[in-house]
């Protein structure tokens, strides 16, 4: 288990890094054709964020993922990616829990919204998303469902 650090990636950079797992991830490995970095205003108005090993931060970045805010207290998270190598040892919760943490400390707001991918709903179930969409819809030639969490509830203490 490795201590996990969120980083805002603010700079050009950064970004690119994010895109870089981003491709790793989405278009090599899963075979995706279209993301949003072709549809530079949603990508543009999102903040993006890297995930590190804070022991060992020159070992490179993990994963990435980024929020977008929407109306009604809610963020919409999405492009999570870990690295191959970095997954399975508990890394995707440590990431989507920092990426929460985050989101509840931002005034006004305390709801995470996704699109889970087929295969991966189980995992947000565990981190106490539940489904708003009662049947998976197709999304970028996959299928996905929609799901939330509310912070606000769910706070632990
Ligand atoms: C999805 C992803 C972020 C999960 O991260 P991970 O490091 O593999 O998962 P973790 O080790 O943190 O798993 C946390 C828990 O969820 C479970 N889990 C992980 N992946 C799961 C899955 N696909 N389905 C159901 N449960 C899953 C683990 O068994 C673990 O359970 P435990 O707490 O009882 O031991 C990662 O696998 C990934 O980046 N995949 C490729 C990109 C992707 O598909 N992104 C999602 C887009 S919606």
């Amino acid at each position: 288990m490795v201590d996990v650090m969120l980083l805002p990636a603010t700079s050009p950079e950064l970004k690119a890094r994010c895109i870089e797992i981003r491709k790793t991830v989405f278009v090599q490995e899963q075979g995706y054709v279209h993301l949003d970095e072709d549809n530079q205003p949603e990508d543009a108005g999102a903040l993006h964020f890297l995930l590190a090993d804070s022991a060992n931060i020159d070992a490179g970045f993990m994963g990435t993922a980024r929020l977008s805010a929407r109306p009604e207290h809610t963020y919409i998270l999405s492009r999570i990616a870990l690295l191959p190598s970095s997954r399975g040892n508990g890394n995707g919760a440590k990431l989507i829990q920092a990426l929460e943490t985050w989101v509840f400390q931002q005034p006004g707001f305390h709801i995470v919204q996704l699109e889970a991918q087929e295969g991966t709903y189980g995992f947000y179930e565990k981190l106490g998303y539940t489904r708003q969409t009662p049947e998976p819809y197709i999304k970028d030639r996959k299928p996905h469902l929609l799901m939330m969490k509310d912070l606000w509830a769910q706070r632990t203490e």
